[in-house]
Formats: C-alpha cells, structure tokens, sequence
C-alpha cells in the first residue's frame, strides 16, 4: 500500500487520495463492502466525511451515529448488526438505499492520544468482523493518524477552527504539488516567502509546469487565504471585454450595459486575483493594471467613482515577458512592477528521476481511484519508457498519459505500450522556449544551439547536456561518459548548481 512512501508525504501527495488508499486497504484487508473516513471538526462539534461514496459526503455530529460515537469517546466499535445497536443512525441507509450490517469503526488518534477522525469500515463479507480484523484496523488507524500529523490540515484540524465540508481540500492545496527536487523545493520557498506579504507574484514557466497550482498555493499558504482567489485568464477574451472582465462596469457604460457589474477586482477583495497569461494583455489594458498595482485603486468602465483594491496579484504567462519588453509589446514599468516576487516552475525534464517517479505513482492512484481501477500499478518496462521521453507537455502530458494508461490497459499492470507518447522529437521544446532555459530560442524549436548568439555560455551547456541525455535514453551515466565529464558534474549541472 502506498503508505511505505511515507516520508515524502508530507508535501507529496494529495491527501485525499492517500486517505483514500488507506481505506482502501482496509476495506480489502477486513474483506468489508467498503469503508469511510471522518475528520473532526472541532469547532463546529462535527465529523465530516473526507473519503466516502456516498454523493455529497457525510457530516454527524460529534456523538451522532457510530461514527459519532467513536469521534466521542475515541473508543473502538465492533457490532456484528447495526440494527440492533441503538447508537446506528439509519438515516444514511435511508437516503442511499444502503443496507448496513455489520460496522467496524475506530477513532483515528495523533502522538497525543487525541482524536483526529473515525475510519469505519460496512458489511464484512464473512458476516462480522473479527477480534483480528480489529488489530489489524487499529495498525492503519495508527499510520493514518501519523500521516495526519505530518500535513498542514494537522495544524487545522488542532486549532479546532470551523472546517467545512469542501476546505480541508483547499487547507491542503499545498499538498497537491507533488515534487521534493532541488528546483521544486525553491519554489515552495518562494511560496512561502511570498505568502507573508501582499508583493506581487509574476509565476513563468512552459506549458503544463504547473503555474496554476502554484498560483493556488500562495493563495492557500497566505494571509488571504480566508478570501477569495479569483481567476482571470486573458486568453480567452477580446479586447473589449478583459476590460470588464477585471474592473467591472456601470450601469450605461456601453449598450446593454443594464446594470452595474462589479469587475474580478473587486470579486477578489481580500483574496487574491490570478492573472493568468498576462503576455497576452492588451497595452492600452496594461497601463489601467500598472496603475492599480501602483496606487491600489481603479474605476469601473464607464465610471468616474474611484475605487480601492484589496487584492494581492499574482500574474503567470509561459511567454518571455523581457523578450516583449524589448519588442514593445509588454510595458517595461509593469514587468518591473509584476516581478516583485518571481517564481519559476521547472520544466518536467529538469526535475530529476526521483520527481517523476513521485508524480507516476500519484497519477497512477489518482486515476486509479477515479476509474474504479485501483489495483493498476506500473511495470519497470514502462518506466523506462517514461524516463527517455522529454515531455514537452509537461506534468498536464504527463497526467493526461498516465490516465489513458490507467484506463486502456488489458490487465492491472501499464505496460511500455500502453502509454500514448508521441515518438520522440530531436529537441523537447514545444514551442519557442528552450527546453532547459525557460528561454526563447531565437532560431525556432529546432535549430542549433550551438551557434545561436542569443544565448550564453550555460544556456548552450544546458540545452546541449538535454540533447545528450535524451538521445541516451535518459541514462544518466552513458550521457556523462559521452559529454566527458563525471557523473557527480553532471548530475550538480543537472540541478542547476554552477561550479
Ligand atoms: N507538481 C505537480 N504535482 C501534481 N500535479 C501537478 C503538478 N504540476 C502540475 N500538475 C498538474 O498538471 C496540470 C497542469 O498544471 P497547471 O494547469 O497548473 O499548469 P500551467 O503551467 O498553468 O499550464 P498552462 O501554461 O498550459 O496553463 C494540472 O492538472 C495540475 O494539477
Ligand atoms: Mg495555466
């Protein structure tokens, strides 16, 4: 089961999905029908369901139910019939239709002995469950409550705030990035330094890196967090209407302007407003956001009331906003202004073996999960194959093969086959930034990096070690031998770290 990745995962994996294979394996090992896991919210007096089937989830009162009973008395329930225990509440069966029987259900407790949440397993197949079903539940109610202890839901969960149904998703956003690489555990320190203040965010990186995410995350582990975080993506609207879209209008601002439309600025009043692709701003639109960014205030289109943000920005684009800068088209004093804090997200290929093996296996049971199929696993055939690919999609290519794997292949084990890559290119560049860089290559995707006087001296090092390692397959040790340097050189220029 997946909990012998434990140390990671406290940053690692989502940990819905890892709740989720928890009880999974509870369910399988105690031959139940299947299983539920509660988390305690203190503050409200109720236990809320973070991994069940049932549509909508389940919320009890501390003290309702088993379940309830449990979160109450931290003490472990074994009955062989619901029906004849006064403390089952059949309202649940009532709503889904569900016939419960026999229930096993055991408080889920940290270091201190305190009850964090309830795992409840239905209907051993056997007819009841047994005094060794119970020993072995109360094993993974005791490594869920040392995972438990290890994430920053903890942290919530202790200080007995109010958690809703829907937060605890949220309040460990940042669990959803899965990578402990070099380059990875920079950018978590620019979230988390970014977090203390309301600076400006301008996020960049190729296609699929994960700019959203990170956008999520510095709104989760910020002071605004409580606030809203508001979207607005650039490329998908005209001209006219990103206007609008950011600042709102009055009522008569143009035609069938009917009434006043408050603008994301204003939806985004005391969270935070992503900007997304902001290379594609329009200029005219650049100088009204420069302005805002400056002196915190702006009007609605067609307005002439000023009006105060309360917003913390954060921009992202995958276009080189200096390259725009020196072509006009992006203005100068505003890429300064959105480069107060700069976080970079690394391209896949950047992030070492180790990343994409933790992102394989969270893809694998994420999907696995969601298609019913969660017995799939991976072959080291196709592994290898994953290796020597140069995923110029990034983590989204990534995702989006390891899902169609999950669900096309014949038996419980992904096959080299059954993964849809394209056949490998000559350079892993989707478009006009380098591979390794994050910078435009002047010459196009597929032109020399030797030679290309817009690039310095590590750039073509970088793009020329990429080279190697993909026409070796990945193989770390060949590239080294065939680039004449040392494996300890090339694994230290591999991380980024100079000499
Ligand atoms: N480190 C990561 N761990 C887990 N999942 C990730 C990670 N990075 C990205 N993803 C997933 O990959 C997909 C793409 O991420 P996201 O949309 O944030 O990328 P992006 O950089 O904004 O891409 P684009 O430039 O194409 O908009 C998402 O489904 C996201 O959940
Ligand atoms: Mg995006």
């Amino acid at each position: 089961m997946a909990l012998a990745a434990a140390p990671y995962l406290t940053r690692g994996v989502e940990l819905t999905d890892l709740l989720g294979a928890l009880v999974d394996a509870v369910v399988r090992q105690l031959d139940a029908d299947k299983g539920t896991l509660y988390l305690v919210d203190g503050g409200a007096g109720m236990i809320i369901s973070v991994v069940t089937d049932v549509p909508g989830g389940i919320r009890l009162a501390i003290g309702q139910g088993l379940a309830g009973a449990v979160a109450l008395s931290g003490e472990l329930v074994n009955v062989a019939d619901a029906r004849n225990d006064a403390r089952f509440n059949p309202t649940m069966d009532h709503k889904t239709g569900y016939l419960t029987r026999s229930v096993l259900a055991l408080p889920i407790k940290d270091s201190a002995g305190e009850v964090l949440g309830v795992l409840q397993v239905l209907n051993a197949r056997k007819g009841a469950f047994s005094a060794a079903d119970e020993v072995n539940a109360r094993g993974l109610a005791k490594q869920a409550g040392s995972v438990l202890e290890r994430t920053s839901l903890y942290a919530e969960l202790k200080k007995k705030s109010p958690l809703s149904a829907d937060r605890p998703h949220l309040a460990y956003r940042f669990n959803q990035i899965v990578g402990e690489s070099e380059a990875m555990r920079s950018a978590y320190s620019v979230v988390e330094k970014a977090g203390r203040t309301d600076a400006t965010v301008l996020i960049t990186g190729e296609s699929g890196t994960g700019k959203e995410l990170f956008a999520r995350a510095i709104h989760h582990n910020s002071t605004r967090r409580s606030g809203p975080f508001v979207k607005v993506d650039c490329t998908t609207l005209p001209e006219a209407l990103i206007e609008n879209e950011l600042f709102g209008h009055e009522k008569g601002a143009f035609t069938g302007a009917d009434k006043t439309t408050p603008g994301k600025f204003e939806a985004a009043a005391t969270g935070t407003l992503f900007i997304d692709e902001i290379g594609e701003l329009p200029l005219k639109l650049q100088g009204k956001l420069l302005r805002v960014l400056q002196d915190r205030e702006f009007e609605r289109v067609g307005g002439t009331k000023t009006l105060q943000a309360d917003v913390r920005v954060v921009c992202a684009t995958h276009r080189d906003l200096s390259a725009m800068v020196d072509d006009g088209t992006f203005r100068e004093d505003l890429y300064y202004r959105i480069k107060v804090v700069p976080l970079h997200t690394p391209p896949l290929r950047e992030r070492g073996t180790p990343d994409l093996l933790r992102l394989v296996e969270h893809f694998v049971s994420t999907f696995g999960r969601r298609h019913k199929r969660p017995q799939v696993s991976i072959s080291d055939g196709a592994m290898v194959r994953l290796k020597a690919h140069s995923f110029p999609g990034n983590i989204r290519e990534l995702e989006h093969v390891i899902e169609s794997a999950v669900v096309m292949c014949d038996g419980d084990v992904i096959e080299a086959r059954d993964l849809a890559i394209a056949e490998r290119r000559r350079t892993g560049s989707s478009g006009s930034m380098s591979a390794v860089t994050g910078m435009p290559l002047h010459g196009g995707a597929d032109a020399s990096v030797v030679g290309n006087p817009n690039l310095t001296l590590q750039q073509v090092e970088q793009e020329h070690i990429r080279l190697v390692l993909e026409a070796v397959g990945g193989n770390q040790s060949e590239a080294a031998r065939r680039l004449g340097i040392g494996r300890n050189t090339l694994a230290r220029k591999l991380s980024g770290e100079s000499d």
